[in-house]
C-alpha cells in the first residue's frame, strides 16, 4: 500500500493533521495502535487556545465545541490566602480560551475522519519507520495478525511520548532535553457542578491545587501529591478536604467546593521533554512525539495543534508547487514556539508547586513573583499572552 502522507498515531495531532490534509486534497493513512474506545476515553487536559479552536473549526470539527464548549475570559490565581483574577481580553487585545475536553476533540475528529476521510486504522501497531533518508520512507505495522508495509512520500510521527517514529531520527543527530519534577498530580473527575466560573490555580502551604471543569455538572480537579503516590491511598473524603484546604482564602472563608461522586482518579507524572530536530529527511515529528510539557498551563494539546497546522501548510505548499521551503523550515518554526511553551509551563509549574526540598527563601520568591503578577498589568499581560497562546508565527 502507498499513500502521500503516512501518519503514526490517532491522538489529537495525528487526527487534526489528517483532517487538514484531507481539506487540502492530500491523501493520508492514519495508523493507531489502540482501539477506538480506548483512544476516545483517555483523560487529558481540556483547555483550547483560540488558535486551536479556530483550527478545529477550519477542519470542520468545531460545531459541537461551539455548542458545548465553555469560553473562558480569565483565570483565578490563589496564593497567600487571597484570590486574584487575570482578565485575558483586556490584557491580550481580546483573546480568550475555550474549555472543551480533549476526549471530546478526539471523538469529533474520529467521527469526521471515518465519515469523510482517508483510512484510519485502529489496532494497527507500528513497529518501525524506515528509510527517512530515502525518497519513499516505509512504515511497518501489525494489523489483523499480519505484518504490513505502507510506503509514503512523507511519514509523520504523531505517536506520543512512547512512540516509535522518533527512532527514525538517528541517535547521532538527535538531542533530548529533559527535566522531571519532584511531584505529581492526583486528578479526579467528579459528578459535581463547578462552583467557580473560571479555572482556579492555587499556591498554598499544603501544595498546589487546580479546579477545572468538563461541563456545568462535571468538575475536573487536581492536587499536587508526592511522586509514586498510590491513588488508592486517597479516599474521596480526604481528596475533597484537601482541595478545600488548599483553595481556602481569608476573603471568602465560606468558599467550599460542591462535592459529588468521584468517577475517575489517577496520578499523573510531570515532565518537560524536547527532541531536536523535529524532522529528519522525510520523517517529521509532531505533538507529544517531539515534546512534553507539565500540564500546568495546559499547553500539550495546543502545541500539538500548532505543529500540525504548520506542517499541513508546508505539505500543501509542497503539493501545489513542489517547493520544500516550508517543510525545510518546519523544525525551526515549531521549536521556537515549543521552547516558549516549555518555558511558560515550567514557570507556571515551579511558581505554583511546593518542591519538597524547597527552602523558606524559595517560597518567598514564589510569593513575590505571584504578587508581581497580581499587581502589575505588564506581568499579568505576560502570563495572559502565554496562557491564551502566542500567534502561530512565533
Ligand atoms: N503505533 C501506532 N500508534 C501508536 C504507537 C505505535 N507504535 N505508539 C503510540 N501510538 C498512538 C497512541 O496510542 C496514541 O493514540 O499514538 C497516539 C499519540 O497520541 P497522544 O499521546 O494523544 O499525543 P498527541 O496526538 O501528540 O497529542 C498531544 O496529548 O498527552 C497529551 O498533553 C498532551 O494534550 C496533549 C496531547
Ligand atoms: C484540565 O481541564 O484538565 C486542565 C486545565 C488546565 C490545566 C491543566 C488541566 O492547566
Amino acid at each position: 500500500m502507498h499513500t502521500t502522507v503516512g501518519i503514526v498515531g490517532a491522538g489529537p495531532a495525528g487526527l487534526l493533521l489528517a483532517r487538514l490534509l484531507h481539506n487540502a486534497g492530500i491523501d493520508s493513512v492514519v495508523l493507531e495502535r489502540r482501539d477506538r474506545a480506548y483512544v476516545e476515553q483517555r483523560q487529558r487536559a481540556g483547555m483550547l487556545e483560540q488558535a486551536t479552536a479556530d483550527a478545529l473549526r477550519a477542519a470542520g470539527a468545531g460545531a459541537r465545541m461551539d455548542r458545548e464548549g465553555m469560553p473562558h475570559h480569565g483565570i483565578e490565581l490563589r496564593f497567600g490566602r487571597r484570590a486574584h483574577r487575570i482578565d485575558f481580553p483586556s490584557l491580550t487585545g481580546g483573546r480568550s480560551v475555550m474549555v472543551y475536553a480533549q476526549t471530546e476533540v478526539v471523538k469529533d475528529l474520529i467521527a469526521l475522519q471515518l465519515a469523510h476521510g482517508g483510512p484510519l486504522l485502529f489496532d494497527a501497531e507500528v513497529t518501525s519507520v524506515e528509510g527517512a533518508d530515502s525518497d519513499s520512507p516505509a512504515i511497518r505495522y501489525l494489523h489483523e495478525g499480519r505484518e504490513q508495509t505502507l510506503t509514503c512520500d512523507y511519514v509523520i510521527g504523531c505517536d506520543g511520548f512512547h512512540g516509535v517514529a522518533r527512532h527514525a531520527i538517528p541517535a547521532s543527530v538527535r538531542t533530548v532535553y529533559e527535566r522531571t519534577y519532584p511531584y505529581s498530580w492526583l486528578g479526579i473527575l467528579a459528578e459535581a457542578p463547578p462552583v467557580y466560573a473560571e479555572l482556579v490555580y492555587a499556591h498554598s502551604e499544603r501544595g498546589f491545587a487546580l479546579a477545572s471543569m468538563r461541563s456545568a455538572t462535571v468538575s475536573r480537579l487536581y492536587l499536587q501529591v508526592p511522586n509514586g503516590t498510590d491513588p488508592a491511598h486517597w479516599s474521596d473524603g480526604r481528596i475533597w478536604d484537601e482541595l478545600d484546604a488548599r483553595f481556602a482564602t481569608d476573603g471568602d472563608p465560606g468558599w467550599k467546593l460542591e462535592r459529588g461522586p468521584v468517577t475517575s482518579k489517577a496520578v499523573l507524572p510531570m515532565r518537560s521533554h524536547v527532541v531536536e530536530p523535529m524532522r529528519h529527511g522525510r520523517v517529521f515529528l509532531a505533538g507529544d512525539a517531539a515534546h512534553i510539557v507539565p500540564p500546568t498551563g495546559a499547553k500539550g494539546l495546543n502545541l500539538a495543534a500548532a505543529d500540525v497546522i504548520v506542517l499541513a501548510r508546508a505539505l500543501a505548499l509542497w503539493r501545489r508547487t513542489g517547493s520544500t521551503r516550508l517543510l525545510d523550515a518546519y523544525s525551526d518554526t515549531c521549536l521556537r514556539r515549543v521552547w516558549r511553551a516549555e518555558h511558560f509551563s515550567y514557570f507556571m509549574t515551579t511558581t505554583l508547586h511546593t518542591d519538597p526540598a524547597q527552602s523558606a527563601f524559595e517560597t518567598r520568591l514564589q510569593l513575590s513573583q505571584l504578587e508581581r503578577v497580581a499587581a502589575s498589568p505588564h506581568a499579568a499581560a505576560e502570563l495572559a499572552e502565554n496562557y491564551t497562546g502566542l500567534p502561530l508565527a512565533h
